[in-house]
């Protein structure tokens, strides 16, 4: 297993690799280049859930939704940041991506344990070795794609053309990093971004399902801001507010990363409690962004308290699902497009229904978030495709 480099670094170690990552990420100019990207991605995934569900018995339904869009959201990653496809969307996903989400899971499930447990005992542990086996999966799988990436990097050179500008090619050409830092910090924002989103986009999805009225006003929205065929695209989204506020409610609600910590690097009074410098702080922001104080009707699902037009009760702070500060997400304007386009096209074409059969899921801890089983939905025609 190689080294973790980013998401559990910190301090100069840390900071160096971030200040060279971030503007490629969080710079709004370079991640309106994504939109470019994502939206053949999004298509692909409209056909997907159209095929699925036309292959149901009553042809609607789609079964374990989640992880169809755990299969998009790495497509829609990848694409940003390689400019490429991997063939999630496809009816079979290749072998090597799908035994990396797999992967991915293996390692969710053990962290938690590993988290707790004392150091000596993780080597005597029953599954410590499927762990360490899938980082090697997980590792392995960048380093392939970005290999795959240096070789075509260099036959454009070779070949005179100038040289596409995408995130990952950037990183391979400005030398700013070493080839590990690059395998590390890649592998680590694939990983900070596909569980993150794909159960963010579950979770909203489930909550228009359960909302009808909210769900026909965001489609009224889309529609007179992007009428017709149009495809909603970045250029409409402040003409969507009602839009937006639906993934702001959806993450206050279920805030995938629910915790967050901080050390304080001095003495700090909190709430008349004085922490002394060196001690752990942790936020548990699922509990903070459901305070009835902050959110009146906390557990209700109410997009309209995020509009401009509706009275600002809360805290700015009270709701951070992105964490904060200089240390904050470093997807989250990506994290933001791509849900923003996606719940657009999606509402867009379909009406959203939950399975009458099954009873609303509940969030479950498991690393992050996620719902406690399996979501089924219908997806039945808003128009005609
Ligand atoms: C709904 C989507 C997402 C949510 C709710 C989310 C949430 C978070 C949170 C709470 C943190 C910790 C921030 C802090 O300590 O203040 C974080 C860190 C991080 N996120 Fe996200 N994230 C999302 C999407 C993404 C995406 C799309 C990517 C990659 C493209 C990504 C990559 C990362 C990375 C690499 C870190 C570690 C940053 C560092 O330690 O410097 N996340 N995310």
């Amino acid at each position: 297993m190689q080294d973790l480099w980013f998401l559990t670094r910190d301090g100069e170690n840390w900071y160096h690799l971030r200040s060279i990552l971030n503007p490629g990420l969080l710079l709004p100019s370079q991640v309106v280049n994504y939109e470019r990207e994502l939206h053949p991605v999004i298509s692909d995934l409209l056909e997907r859930i159209n095929w699925l569900r036309l292959h149901s018995p009553n042809r609607n339904m789609v079964n374990n939704i989640s992880k169809e869009l755990h299969n998009f959201i790495l497509e829609g990653i990848f694409a940003a940041l390689f400019c490429q496809r991997l063939g999630c969307l496809s009816k079979t996903t290749p072998q090597d991506t799908q035994q990396y989400i797999d992967s991915i899971h293996t390692m969710m499930r053990s962290f938690i344990w590993l988290s707790i447990l004392p150091t000596w005992t993780m080597p005597l542990l029953p599954f410590w070795n499927s762990f360490v086996g899938a980082w090697d999966i997980i590792f392995a799988f960048a380093q392939k794609h970005i290999e795959k990436k240096i070789k075509e990097v260099e036959r454009i050179v070779a070949s005179g053309e100038p040289v596409p500008n995408g995130f990952v090619t950037r990183l391979l050409t400005n030398g700013k990093m070493s080839r590990h830092e690059i395998y590390s910090s890649i592998t680590e924002i694939l990983l900070g971004g596909i569980d993150t989103m794909a159960n963010t986009l579950t979770w909203s999805l489930q909550l228009l399902s359960e909302h009808p009225s909210v769900q026909t006003a965001v489609a009224n929205e889309v529609e007179s801001a992007s009428p017709g065929i149009g495809i909603p695209g970045i250029q409409n989204m402040t003409s969507m507010p009602l839009l937006r506020a639906v993934v702001k409610e959806t993450l206050r609600l279920y805030p995938v990363v629910p915790v967050n910590s901080r050390f304080a690097l001095e003495d700090i009074v909190v709430g008349g409690y004085l922490i002394p410098k060196g001690n752990l702080l942790t936020l548990c922001t699922f509990v903070a962004s459901r305070d009835p104080e902050q959110f009146p009707e906390p557990k209700s699902f109410k997009p309209e308290r995020w509009l401009r037009t509706s009275p600002r009760l809360h805290h700015p702070y009270a709701s951070l699902p992105f964490g904060y500060g200089v240390r904050g997400c470093i997807g989250r304007r990506l994290a933001e497009l791509e849900l923003h386009l996606t719940l657009a096209r999606l509402i867009k074409q379909f009406i959203v229904e939950p399975d009458n059969n099954e009873k609303p899921p509940n969030g479950k801890m498991h690393l992050i978030l996620l719902p406690d089983r399996p979501i089924n939905m219908r997806f039945v025609d808003r128009r005609p495709c």
